[in-house]
């Protein structure tokens, strides 16, 4: 890399957490598409939803391993840091953030357990024609009712959360002059909308590779173990 982008940029996602990222956002797209196709699309529906929940599990392992940026406990705060993040906002400049803001650390969470809602709900559901989820055998008819229905209307709140997301991303480009959605693809940050210039850096432990590869197996295990629960 050259040295001055070395000194302008800051590197604050690490690699685990952007492959994450990007991969559920593909994902969350075509299970979207092959659940509408329905009929024999469901056999890659299912495949996708097991990707799916591997990838959510492992996010919530990385969020407890994972690297500074990554970790829930560096970017969940309370309600006055969310106050103070608005403020700041309503500003003139953008926002000065390490990692994910006050605001935007807490959507991670609802995103994480709103698709755990919709994936978990999908092992569940039936389309009442060839088609069950592989949990259906193991489930009273009520239940499997209850989450049916879930999954086919819980997926609007999936479209309002993916929505907001979006439009945030959008307007923090247009109005703000920050691209987070290039940061989340090179994992760097211009250090002028991290810190003030007189400001030191503050520290970033990044979390190996190997970390993230054991907690994407242990990830792996937890579906297969379901899966194994229902055959
Ligand atoms: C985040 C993950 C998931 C998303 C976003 C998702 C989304 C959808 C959507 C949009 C539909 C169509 C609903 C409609 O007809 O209006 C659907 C249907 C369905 N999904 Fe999922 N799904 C997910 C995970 C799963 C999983 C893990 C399974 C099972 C392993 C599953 C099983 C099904 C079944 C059986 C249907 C057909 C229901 C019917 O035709 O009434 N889904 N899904």
């Amino acid at each position: 890399m050259n040295d001055a982008r070395e000194k302008d940029t800051v590197r604050i996602w690490d690699l685990p957490t952007r492959l994450f990222k990007w991969a559920l956002a593909v994902l969350v797209v075509f299970q979207v598409t092959t659940g509408l196709l329905a009929g024999s699309w469901l056999t890659w529906h299912f495949r996708s939803g097991y990707a799916i929940l591997t990838l959510l599990i492992f996010r919530i392992l990385w969020g407890i391993v994972g690297s500074t940026t990554s970790r829930f406990s560096s970017f969940l705060k309370g309600p006055y840091a969310g106050l103070a993040h608005v403020r700041e906002l309503l500003g003139s400049r953008g926002p000065r953030e390490l990692g994910h803001n006050a605001v935007g650390g807490w959507v991670v969470i609802v995103i994480i357990l709103a698709l755990l809602v919709q994936a978990g709900s999908g092992l569940f559901t039936t389309d009442d024609i060839a088609t069950d989820g592989p949990l259906v055998a193991v489930a009273s008819e009520r239940w499997v009712k209850a989450m049916t229905s879930l999954h086919v209307r819980w997926i609007l709140v999936i479209y309002i959360l993916i929505g907001l997301h979006v439009l945030a991303a959008v307007l923090y480009l247009i109005v703000k002059k920050q691209n987070l959605i290039l940061a989340m693809i090179t994992g760097r940050k211009r250090r002028d909308d991290v810190v003030a210039p007189d400001q030191p850096l503050p520290a970033i432990r990044f979390a190996g590779n190997v970390s993230a590869l054991i907690c994407l197996a242990v990830a792996a295990a937890v579906v297969y173990a379901i899966l194994r629960f229902a055959s």
